[in-house]
């Protein structure tokens, strides 16, 4: 788990081109429902691919603690022997879900409409983080929830021994609040119906129809509504995870802002509500493309060519776009730095609440490293400076927060000057070959504030 270890401060400065091929691990998304699901299918579900970050091995771990039997073969390839719709087990101890606000919401999901009772924590990152978003709607199906002040964790889930089957509007655009209600229902006798005003990341509908649920998806005026029908048996499945969109935008911004460089970055899904980052490059005039465009287990799949992109322009990004790239807002935002002129960057109050307030850190960083940003409750602009205006020369704090410490190595490799990060060992959460996978391209990252 990070952010209990002794803290890696890094530093990453200009070299030269980066070039070659980026293998980004596999969809974190798509791992913790991997494991999440195959442990409640009757028997056992093969995956290859799978992520083998420190959030998804937090959620390995807590499946097995609510009883399936969950092996690593290595290499990524995993296998869980599933306990079926229902049937976990009480955990005999704490469930330590490390930095991941995925893991924990979709857990306290499934157990909510179960007669068990669980206890779960996490580090100093996601014991900040709300959770009444996801207790809230799990109280409906008869669950009892017991947290800290603000419904934070430590937290205590009673399950519903007799579940009621619930409809839910999901008040802020959440997949993890979505999934959580949905995973809920699967337990529930009748129809759960979960509704979304904004479209979010869609990985949740589309595994369970895989599993064998019953599921329906309807574009309607209210939004879009899922029906869910309870109480299903799961089949077990053979699951290839894609590569990351998410880490991906590592590699391929990275390629944008370094003068010379060319890398492709294989394999990665383009579902339209991960892929908002890619459009948005685009538009900003970044020399990107899709290469070999297909399809792979129902999902569109391209290879990523990025290449230095000197003539990039400052874009507003339209706010009904924000959910299918929340995640990459702080490396857009060095990306915006490096651009000309102004990016604005409005809808994204979400940004306030993930690993760290994304907004202020990236602001708290920015700054430091000689870039003017301007930010309200729920939006933020960069000055661009162009692409060899950034002065760099600052070391930032990572806020237990890993895409923050990655979208500051992307910094250092564009600046000036060189640009540090206090701690890079959250990058361990999602990421874990960040650095020799950057290093192969020929960026410099080294351990140390130098
Ligand atoms: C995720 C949903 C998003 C995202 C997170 C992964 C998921 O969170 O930020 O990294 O796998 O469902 P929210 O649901 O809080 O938007």
């Amino acid at each position: 788990m990070s952010g209990h270890g002794t803290p890696i401060p890094m530093t990453s400065r200009r070299a030269g081109p980066l070039k070659g091929v980026a293998e980004v691990p596999g969809d974190k998304s798509i791992s913790h429902r991997s494991l999440i699901l195959g442990a409640l299918a009757i028997g056992e579900t093969q995956i290859s691919g799978l992520l083998e970050g420190e959030d998804v091995i937090d959620t390995a771990k807590a499946m097995r603690a609510f009883g399936a039997e969950v092996t690593d073969h290595g290499g990524g390839d995993w296998s869980v022997h599933g306990v079926g719709v229902g049937g976990f087990q009480e955990p005999d101890n704490v469930i330590d879900c490390g930095n991941s606000g995925t893991g924990v919401r979709l857990i306290m999901g499934v157990m909510a409409t179960q007669p068990i009772t669980a206890t779960f924590t996490g580090d100093a990152s996601l014991n900040k983080r709300p959770m009444a978003r996801v207790t809230d709607p799990l109280e409906l199906f008869g669950t009892q929830a017991v947290g800290r002040e603000g419904g934070r964790l430590p937290m205590t889930l009673v399950g519903a021994a007799d579940p009621v089957p619930v409809r839910y509007e999901v008040p802020v655009p959440s997949a993890q609040v979505k999934s959580a209600v949905l995973l809920a229902g699967l337990n529930a006798p009748g129809k759960t119906v979960v509704i979304e005003k904004e479209a979010t990341r869609d990985h949740s509908e589309r595994m369970l129809a895989g599993f064998g649920a019953e599921i329906t998806v309807e574009d309607t005026d209210e939004g879009r509504v899922i029906t869910l029908t309870g109480q299903p048996e799961l089949k077990p499945q053979v699951i290839a995870v894609p590569r990351d969109p998410s880490s991906a935008a590592f590699p391929v911004c990275a390629a944008l802002v370094t003068p010379g460089s060319d890398v492709l970055v294989p394999g990665i899904g383009l579902n339209p509500t991960r892929a908002g980052l890619f459009t948005t490059l685009r538009e900003m005039g970044a020399d990107l493309a899709y290469e070999n465009e297909r399809e792979e287990g129902g999902e569109p799949v391209a290879d990523l060519r990025a290449k230095f992109s000197p003539e990039m322009k400052g874009i507003e990004v339209p706010p009904e776009r924000a959910a299918s790239m929340i995640d990459e807002y702080p490396v857009l935002s060095v990306v915006a730095a490096f651009a000309t002129g102004n990016t604005m960057m409005a809808g994204v109050k979400e940004l306030r609440v993930k690993e760290s307030d994304r907004i202020d850190a990236m602001a708290r960083g920015l700054r430091a490293n000689g870039v003017t940003v301007e930010e309200g409750a729920d939006w933020w602009s960069v000055e661009g400076l162009g692409p060899d205006g950034v002065p760099g020369g600052a070391t930032c704090e990572s806020f237990l927060d890993h895409r923050i410490a990655m979208s500051f190595m992307v910094m250092g490799m564009g600046a000036q000057k060189p640009v540090s990060v206090d701690d890079g060992s959250p990058i361990a959460t999602s990421f874990p070959i960040f650095e020799p996978l950057m290093s192969s391209l020929g960026a410099q990252i080294v351990r140390s504030n130098s």
